[in-house]
């Protein structure tokens, strides 16, 4: 009698802070495949994040840790003890306006990736595209990275870039970037529950071939 594979889903946990539109589109995405990945836990660090009422609606489990009024060593132990229970495969950072520490990424090496919205190695921080519009740079971008100690430093996975306007500004660069950031996002998860792509020790690959540099996706509007 030939038994039934039993299919092993991918454990993530996703981290956010507020509006939690990436969040969303990666459930979305993930429903839509049929990704073998289920989001084990919905992290945010905010009691009024608009990004827990969609989990509330969806069935999501979430559970709000909260920062406010913690140190950040109170903080990040509180996350660390509810992250280690949950024996996860990767910790999204979706939105997740907190630094970790170091003894919490060194638990979780190369399982942490977070998306910032800029071309990295550009504009690491906050105030990413009027940055990029005072630098007078001709296109801006989003980049999916692995979490090391050093903010927005960590291997850079995949990008995703978007031409700028002459009439653009920082709302309009903004508001016409998130589509774009939710489509990376998405592709990576993608490739990534389908064991297409790895990323570990500093190599990214992708079929088995490591690359020289990350994955470029191509904006579809
Ligand atoms: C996104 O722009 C992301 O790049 C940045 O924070 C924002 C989060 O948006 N890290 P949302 O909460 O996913 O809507």
């Amino acid at each position: 009698m030939s038994s039934i594979p039993i299919l092993t889903k991918k454990k993530i946990a996703v981290l956010i802070s507020g509006r939690g539109s990436n969040l969303q589109a990666l459930y979305h995405y993930i429903k839509h495949y049929q990704l073998a990945v289920e989001i084990s836990l919905v992290i945010s660090n905010k009691e009024d994040a608009a990004g827990l009422i969609f989990c509330k609606e969806h069935n999501i489990p979430n559970q709000v840790i909260v920062s406010k009024g913690k140190t950040k060593a109170e903080f990040d132990q509180q996350l660390l003890e509810t992250l280690q229970t949950l024996k996860l495969d990767l910790i999204i950072l979706a939105g997740f306006m907190r630094i970790l520490s170091l003894d919490l990424i060194n638990i979780f090496v190369d399982k942490i990736i977070n998306i910032h919205p800029s071309l990295l190695p550009k504009y690491k921080g906050l105030d990413t595209q009027q940055r990029a519009l005072d630098a007078h740079d001709t296109k801006i971008g989003a980049s999916v990275h692995v979490v090391t100690e050093s903010l927005d430093s960590g291997l850079i996975i995949a990008q995703i870039e978007l031409g700028i306007y002459p009439d653009d500004n920082a709302k309009s660069l903004t508001i016409r970037l998130l589509p774009a950031e939710h489509q990376l996002y998405c592709y990576i998860i993608g490739l990534w529950a389908r064991d297409v792509l790895s990323f570990s020790d500093n190599i990214i690959c992708l079929y088995d071939q490591a690359l020289n540099m990350p994955l470029q996706l191509k904006y579809v509007d």
